[in-house]
């Protein structure tokens, strides 16, 4: 028998819709919010709004390029939480809706775990048991995954986020929101000749803000004598900086791999996009002999299909939600 299964993503400023069907996925459409550029970040307000107007036209174009009809639908599956309440509720909401007229089951999902489960998505996939390092704008975690719906944080970032370390990076040099791909470009073109430090943090833990603080007196200091450095050094300090968020990443997935004895590797989220850390992570592979997974580049950033992909392995063990379910802005994997 045929299952397939609408998933919805709008935990944050993108409006994503996916079809899965008997373990593919069918289309996977997303809407970005380019407004929340001119703010040099996302304004919640904004973003809900920007998901109701985006909402359906998504979800239409989703079933229309998967070429079924709503009625070939057996299950909807949503991000639950985390993130920004005002644009989970639009998802939230949405689904009930649907789910409602067609009489079908709802499904919640964690955005989280959802991110490591979009190695699921399509070949290679990892074997059980695996690390995962989830790097977003919100997020930064080592995710140790025993099975599909069953994962434990084993470190997480006391304070920003790598993505976070990114982007406010990307505010002091001027850059426009979200700055992680623009430093990732610019790095491509640059050489780590400044050297940032790296912080002492406990165990599997991640600090960011450390670094930020290092970046803005720096960039004081060498601005009085020269108004011009960001420009005529905006290369070297992107790739100085990436290169010291990557070595902050790698260092402690190395020690989780090393303590774990877990050598199935994968990296998820919005960061995972990042050229320097994949070219890290594929070269530490080889080095320390891990089997790596890095997932293509749709796959990376907030997207429904990672969403449809979890959705699935919770409809094979019935996790159904009722219609009083809630969006929820904090909740762990
Ligand atoms: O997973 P995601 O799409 O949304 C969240 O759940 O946060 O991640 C967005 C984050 C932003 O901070 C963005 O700057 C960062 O991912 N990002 C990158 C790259 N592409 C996206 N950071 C570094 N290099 C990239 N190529
Ligand atoms: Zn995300």
């Amino acid at each position: 028998m045929s299952l397939t299964i609408l998933a919805i993503e709008s935990s944050c400023d993108d409006t994503s819709a996916a079809v899965f069907q008997d373990g593919h996925i069918l289309s996977n459409c997303t809407a970005n919010q380019d407004v929340h550029e001119k703010y040099g970040g996302v304004v919640p307000e904004v973003a809900s709004r920007a998901h109701q107007e985006n909402i359906v036209p998504v979800v239409h174009e989703a079933i229309r390029q998967a070429d079924i009809q709503t009625s070939d639908l057996d299950a909807i599956a949503f991000t639950r939480g985390p993130g920004l309440i005002g644009s989970l509720l639009v998802g939230v909401s949405f689904a009930k809706g649907l789910a409602l007229s067609l009489d079908i089951p709802m499904i919640e999902v964690n955005h989280m775990q959802a991110h490591v489960l979009a190695h699921f998505a399509e070949a290679p996939k990892p074997k059980f048991p695996f690390l995962c390092l989830t790097v977003s704008g919100g997020h930064t975690q080592i995710v140790l995954v025993k099975d599909y719906l069953d994962m434990e944080v084993i470190g997480a970032t006391i304070d920003d986020a790598a993505g976070e370390a990114f982007d406010k990076t990307g505010k002091l040099l001027g850059l426009p929101y979200p700055a992680g791909p623009v430093i990732d470009r610019l790095a491509k073109a640059g050489s780590a000749r400044f050297s940032f430090p790296e912080p002492k943090i406990e165990a599997l833990d991640f600090s960011f803000s450390g670094l930020k603080t290092s970046i803005l007196y720096f960039l004081k200091k060498e601005l009085k004598t020269n108004p011009n450095f960001i420009e005529e050094n905006k290369h070297d300090i992107a790739r100085s900086v990436q290169d010291r968020i990557v070595s902050i990443l790698m260092n402690k997935l190395k020690m989780a791999s090393e303590q774990t004895g877990i050598k199935e590797i994968a990296i998820a989220g919005g960061v995972s996009a990042n050229s320097g850390l994949r070219k890290a992570v594929e070269e530490t592979g080889r080095e320390l002999g891990w089997n790596t997974y890095i997932p293509r580049f749709e796959y990376c950033t907030d997207n429904a299909a990672m969403i449809a992909v979890t959705g699935y392995y919770k409809y094979l063990k019935e996790e159904f939600t009722d219609q009083h379910v809630t969006a929820v802005a904090r909740w762990s994997v």
